[in-house]
Order: structure tokens, then sequence, then C-alpha cells
């Protein structure tokens, strides 16, 4: 149950055990937990370090309450994405609250495709830096992200370590370039099964496929990056007046 002489507060070690309850279905979403007063019962704790647990949770995002009703499993967290300014994934997450980390999947130096040459605005094989990487939230995987550069506006990208930091800070604070609009188009689609693997998606659930075109002050093209979001956890919201 709780360990009343480690080292780890008792109201994290009952969050800890209710996120594990509900990360292994034991609480199923939308169920209602059982209340402050049984669950100072259970633990043999006081109410204010259970509710202390359960505000923790509240707050995460893990559960939520209706009053009168009691509280319950909330879905998995949203990820809301107002699509008005040219922001990075490091700045979407860190604005949240929530640790962005990456994981570089691939990375390389190639000839540019008839198909991105075109988009980059470059002739066909001129050589650019590809790099696809895991994109995670908090450790869960939200993104999955291939970017394309031409090599001659970023040489040297890969010396970099972009599986931990930002490509947006590289670009500025060592390349010097300024992005300042992006033209991105968004399709729902079904993952392939690489996809499902590398999100972690239960089955069959819908992505979004995003595509980016980035320029910079000169109205250079500087990326064009085709990325994949889980459908479940990421919600694009516009603007319209
Ligand atoms: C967003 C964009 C990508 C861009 C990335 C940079 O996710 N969709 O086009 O490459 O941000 O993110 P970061 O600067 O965190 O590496």
């Amino acid at each position: 149950m709780v360990d009343r002489d480690g080292p780890t507060p008792i109201f994290q070690q009952i969050r800890s055990q209710l996120e594990c309850a509900i990360g292994s279905g034991e609480l199923r979403l939308h169920q209602r937990i059982p209340s402050e007063r049984e669950l100072s019962v259970r633990y043999g704790v006081s109410r204010m370090t259970v509710r202390q647990a359960l505000d923790a949770l509240t707050q995460d995002g893990r559960l939520y309450s209706l009053p009168g009703k009691g509280t319950f499993v909330a879905d998995r967290k949203i990820i809301e994405q107002p699509l008005r300014n040219l922001t990075s994934f490091t700045q979407d997450m860190e604005r949240r609250g929530l640790r962005p980390s990456s994981k570089t999947l691939s990375a390389r130096v190639m000839g540019a495709t008839l198909e991105v040459a075109r988009l980059l605005n470059i002739p066909t094989l001129s050589e650019i830096v590809q790099m696809t990487r895991l994109r995670l939230a908090d450790g869960e995987p939200l993104a999955i992200e291939a970017v394309h550069l031409p090599s001659a506006l970023v040489p040297g990208l890969l010396d970099h370590d972009l599986g931990k930091g930002s490509l947006y800070v590289v670009l500025r604070d060592t390349y010097g370039i300024e992005l300042a609009r992006a033209s991105q188009t968004i399709e729902a689609a079904e993952p392939n099964k690489e996809e499902v693997s590398l999100l972690a998606l239960d089955g069959p659930s819908p992505i979004l496929r995003i595509s980016r075109i980035t320029f910079d002050a000169h109205d250079r093209v500087v990326e064009y990056a085709r990325s994949v979001y889980r459908g479940d956890r990421y919600q694009l919201t516009v603007e319209l007046s």
C-alpha cells in the first residue's frame, strides 16, 4: 500500500498507484473512482493526503470531477494547437507545461528527389539534409516528423544534437535564419504499421498528416516537413472572423 518510512511523499505514492490503475485499465475511462473517504480508509491516510493526490492527477488531466457526482478517469490529455503562429514542436509543448523530447530515427545528407526539390525550390539532386524524429511529450510519443532542408542553407546541421534540442533554435542561433511564415496542409489518414508501432497507438486509430513548407524572412524555402500526429491527442483550432 503506502510506504510511510520511504523518501517518496505519501500523496505521490497514492498518485502513482492510481496512475498505474488507470494505465492498466483497472480503472476505465470515465469510470468513477472511489471517494476521498473510501481512499483514505483504503490507504490508511488522511483525506487531505488523498485530496493532494487527486488534485495532482486532476491537474495532469488524468482525472476530472463533476460537482455532486464524484471524480472520474479523464480521457487522455488532448493537446490543443491553435493554428496562428509559426511555432516549433518544442515551443508548443513547453507552452503547455509538457516536457518535449525527441528520438532521431534517421538523419542523412542526400540528393533531393524531384518532389522534394520542387517543394524546396532547388534543382533536383541538389544536396539536402533529411532527418526523421519521433517527438515525445512527457515521454509519450506524439508525432513523427520528417524534415528536409537545403544543405546550402544549413551546412553541418547534422553535427548538432537534434535528438535533444530544437531545430528552429539551431536555425536561428547557428545559421541566423529567421523563419517568417509557413504554409501548411492537414489531412486525416490511417497510420501504417510502422506509425502504429512508433506512436504506440492501440490498434487502428486515425492520424493527422501535416505538411509544412517554411520560408525565411528572405522568402527562401528553408524546410519541407512531413509530420504524422496522433489523432486522438491532437486538436487543431483556427480562429475565423
Ligand atoms: C513543428 C513543425 C516542423 C518543425 C518542428 C521544429 O513541429 N511542424 O515543421 O520542423 O516544429 O521543432 P523543434 O524546433 O522543436 O525541433
